[in-house]
């Protein structure tokens, strides 16, 4: 039986907690596809109510951490060697579209380092969480990344540009080159869980750029616990600092460097 520690009780109730009214208000966006306005302003009002929710939770439990939410943005502590990093909705493209996937994500930076996170999925009430040295789990099962040696078996999990973001041309460069290399590529469209299916070895790995730290930093802590792999796309370690993630086990990662690097020409840089 997994052991969590208190600041994972912590991490874990408050995304429960939070998670209750999110399950409330997609079943109302669930209503309001076919409505004429849509449900765009109902689902920016659910975002920010689980968000105002999680910062009073965290803040309750660990007065003085400093704080990084998506909405709010940064606000300081008095302890400032903690930073809670949170995405109170990740996958709000889907959740707006009555898709059932999406995830609370809560991160936990000590000193500049990223030493818990848990990832959690509503609907499936899948409880995704890591802590430095001690493992990651799905509920109370221990994960491991996969095993998979050829990128030819391999499914793996991506993130791409819309709308207006930039890099699009770079990005579909390295789609054309990951597509005919593996088993398949899926875009499920919540980087958090991305990253949670690698640690569980759903996925085989995960790329995609100009991501927010809010987005990866619970995802990269479970992924390295379970075993895995995480650089940014030139195979440093400005992983937070780029926003571009690309995970998998360390039989597949080289491999998904090299074609990345090679289509996007990404300039090999040494560890930071
Ligand atoms: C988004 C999701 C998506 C990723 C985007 C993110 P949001 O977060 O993680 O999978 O492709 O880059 O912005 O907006 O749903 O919190
Ligand atoms: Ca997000
Ligand atoms: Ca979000």
């Amino acid at each position: 039986m997994a052991v969590r520690s208190p600041v994972i009780n912590v991490m874990a109730a408050a995304a429960l907690k939070a998670a209750r009214g999110l399950i409330r208000d997609f079943g109302e966006v669930e209503q309001l596809q076919v409505s004429i306005k849509g449900p765009g302003d109902f689902v920016s009002a659910a975002d920010l109510k689980a968000e105002r929710l999680l910062k009073a939770e965290l803040a309750r439990a660990r007065p003085g951490f400093g704080m990084l939410f998506e909405e709010g943005g940064a606000i300081e502590g008095s302890d400032k060697r903690h930073r809670w990093i949170v995405d109170p909705l990740d996958g709000t493209t889907n959740f707006l579209h009555g898709i059932p996937h999406f995830a609370i994500s809560i991160g936990l930076e000590r000193d500049d380092e990223i030493v818990a996170g848990v990832v959690y999925e509503p609907t499936r009430d899948e409880l995704y969480w890591a802590e430095k040295g001690a493992g990651a789990y799905l509920n109370d099962r221990r994960l491991r990344v996969s095993a998979r040696r050829q990128l030819a078996d391999a499914v793996i999990g991506t993130g791409m540009p819309f709308r207006d973001r930039a890099g699009q041309e770079s990005y579909a460069a390295t789609l054309a080159a990951i597509m005919p290399a593996t088993s398949g590529v899926r875009r499920f469209g919540a980087a958090a869980l991305d990253l949670a299916y690698v640690a569980a070895g759903r996925l085989d790995g995960f790329w995609e750029f100009a991501l927010k730290p809010w987005d990866i930093a619970a995802g990269m802590i479970l992924v390295r616990e379970a075993g895995g792999y995480v650089s940014d796309l030139a195979g440093g370690r400005a992983v937070m600092a780029s926003g571009n993630i690309l995970a998998a086990n360390d039989h597949l990662h080289p491999q998904l460097a090299a074609l990345i690097r090679d289509a996007a020409r990404v300039p090999h840089q040494d560890q930071i």
